[in-house]
């Protein structure tokens, strides 16, 4: 369906957990956020039957994120069920990697097409640092998985932070002439914790789009997906460099999604805090008719744009594991 603003919503983010095996600085606090009790989280039935509604509105697409949505049990039982929705066309998974290694046959197998990895920077060092203790050698295998396994495409997203890894983007960007993987980086928004310094840290796309046409003359060039982002490739360069700037350049004009947290709230836009309360319709046993109806709601309440360039750090303080990015 479409929305107020003639955009076509055919795009639902499924946040399965808000627990992550990780803990990285600008996505929860050091000591962690308050984790939801399990009874508050969508059961899988919960989920199925959200999905079913949403395909009565024009949902074709599902990406799950989290917190880490590998850390939900049983979450490859989840997307076979979902596989077996068939109007639903694609299926995808924003992960950190860290339990790809254990996880990507069976996903593959239930029907997952392809997954997006979280990876900032490729020091050792670094990395533990920016998920306070994680391994790179770890997320990495995950990667090599992906690609093992048959995900296609496999995506690398990779948040810029000036003064962490905005030194590393030539490193990146080298990655692509050796393997086919699709690096994104991404804007720094100001969502969640600042650990970074007020304001500092974001890096303008601009920026780097000129640094790497300067050395490496970047072609466009088209890669499957759902979201935002710009490609190019390094001309002969098995893979591909994509850029998503919510801040500089941002999106909403074209945005096609809606959100729903792990405790059944319906999120209308990543950046405002509205929600939709999807669970109580759920518990009280309405039909896929009603649920249909409460995600229609959602979809005309989203609003035209985020305001995040003046709302700023203060004007969101809940975490990227809250609402999965
Ligand atoms: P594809 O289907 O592979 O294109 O997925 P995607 O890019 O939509 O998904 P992914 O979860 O990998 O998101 C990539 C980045 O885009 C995330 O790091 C977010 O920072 C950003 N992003 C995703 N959705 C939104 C959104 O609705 N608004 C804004 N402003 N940023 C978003
Ligand atoms: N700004 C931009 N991207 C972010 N992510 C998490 N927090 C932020 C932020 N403040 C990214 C993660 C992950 C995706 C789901 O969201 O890197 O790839
Ligand atoms: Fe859509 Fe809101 Fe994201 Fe803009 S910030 S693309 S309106 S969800």
């Amino acid at each position: 369906m479409n929305d107020t603003f003639q955009r076509k919503i055919n795009y639902l983010r499924i946040s399965v957990t808000d627990r992550c095996n990780l803990r990285c600085v600008y996505c929860m606090p050091e000591e962690g956020v308050d984790l939801t009790d399990h009874k508050e989280i969508l059961s899988h039935e919960e989920i199925i039957r959200v999905i079913k509604s949403a395909v009565l509105t024009g949902i074709r697409k599902i990406r799950f994120t989290g917190g880490e949505p590998l850390v939900r049990r049983g979450i490859t039982s989840l997307i076979e069920r979902v596989n077996e929705i068939s109007e639903i066309d694609d299926i995808a998974l924003t992960t950190n990697g860290i339990l790809l290694p254990k996880m990507a046959v069976g996903l593959k197998k239930a029907g997952l097409r392809r997954v997006n990895i979280s990876l900032d920077t490729l020091s050792p060092e670094k990395f533990r640092r920016i998920t306070r203790g994680g391994r790179l050698s770890e997320a990495w295998l995950g990667v090599e998985t992906a690609r093992e396994v048959g995900f296609d495409p496999v995506k690398i997203n990779t948040v810029i932070i000036r003064g962490f890894n905005d030194n590393e983007i030539y490193d990146f960007a080298r990655l692509t002439t050796k393997i086919p993987l699709n690096v994104r980086f991404i804007e720094l928004m100001p969502i969640g914790v600042s650990d970074l310094g007020d304001g500092g840290g974001f890096v303008a796309t601009a920026e780097l789009t000129e640094m790497l046409q300067d050395r490496y003359g970047l072609v466009p060039e088209k890669v499957a997906g759902n979201g935002p982002a710009k490609s190019y490739r390094i001309p002969g360069a098995p893979g591909t460099i994509g850029f998503i700037s919510p801040i500089s350049n941002h999106f909403c004009a074209s945005c096609n999604r809606l959100r729903l947290t792990a405790e059944g709230q319906l999120r209308p836009c990543l950046q405002s805090p509205q929600e939709i309360d999807m669970k109580t319709p759920l518990r009280e046993g309405a039909s896929t008719e009603e649920l249909a109806q409460v995600i229609r709601f959602a979809i005309s309440s989203k609003p035209e744009k985020h305001n995040m360039e003046q709302a700023g750090w203060a004007g969101n303080r809940r975490c990227m594991t809250q609402i999965g990015g």
